[in-house]
């Protein structure tokens, strides 16, 4: 996980995905499943990226009671991905259910999927989440707080914009995962993201792992836009 690049495969379809793929031939990548391409084509698109030898983040962010999500953990378990997550705002016991889930859907000997928590979405901004959650305290204390309840239900880390990373590791520690999308260059559009910052930040403030999406995803030359991700976010030539 350390250090990872995650490549977020928002698609409509497999067909799209093998396309934007075939530059990358030969490369094992860490990719991002979310709902838009999950929803389409199931767990098939998981196999086939598996096939090819591509370690896998089932990003379906789980928020629901905690029987419902333990039983969907269960199954999701089965397909062999690394890493998983589900909404902090479901709260402990739905945290500690998705865990149970994990374990009790994976086959002896292996080890469980890491499973991390969303704080507040990246798209969020701290108005939009005291007028609208009507959670009434900033931006960095609502995040620190899911991200203590987080840890407390024993998951592994959580999803978190690079600004909280710095807070995050002081409070709660080195080995507690830190994924951070919300990633631009510079000179990069936005779009709906709000809370967002460059490789450099990231990899300068401890961030464990970056998901990159539209800036890859939608370059006229992935490859070479994915080379100079890596360039940028781990400071050296690929
Ligand atoms: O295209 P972009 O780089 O903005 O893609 C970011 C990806 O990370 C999207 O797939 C989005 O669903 C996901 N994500 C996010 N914020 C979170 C959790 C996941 O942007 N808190």
């Amino acid at each position: 996980m350390d250090n990872s690049l995650i490549i977020a495969l928002d698609f409509a379809n497999g067909g799209e995905v093998n396309q934007f793929l075939t530059p990358f031939e030969g490369k094992e990548l860490f990719v991002k499943v979310g709902m838009e391409l999950f929803y389409q084509e199931g767990p098939s698109i998981i196999h086939q990226l598996k096939d090819k030898g591509h370690r896998i983040f089932l990003d379906l962010k789980l928020h629901d009671i905690p029987n419902t999500v333990k039983s969907a953990m269960k199954g999701l378990a089965r397909l062999e991905c690394d890493l998983v997550n589900v909404h902090a705002a479901g709260g402990k016991e739905m945290m500690q259910a998705a865990l149970e889930g994990l374990e009790a859907g994976t086959a002896a000997g292996r080890k469980r999927p890491d499973c991390i928590a969303v704080s507040q979405l990246t798209s969020t901004s701290e108005e939009q989440m005291n007028k609208e959650q009507l959670i009434p305290v900033s931006l960095k204390d609502s995040v620190l707080h899911y991200a203590s309840l987080t840890k407390e239900a024993g998951l592994d880390g959580v999803v978190c914009s690079a600004w909280e990373t710095a807070f995050i590791r002081e409070q709660l520690g080195n080995t507690f995962l830190t994924v951070c999308p919300g990633i631009r260059m510079a000179e990069d559009n936005v779009g709906d993201q709000k809370r967002v910052a460059t490789p450099e930040f990231a990899r300068n403030t401890g961030v464990s792992a970056i998901v990159v999406g539209r800036s890859i995803t939608r370059s006229a030359d992935p490859l070479k836009s994915y080379e100079q991700w890596m360039e940028a976010w781990k400071g050296i030539n690929q």
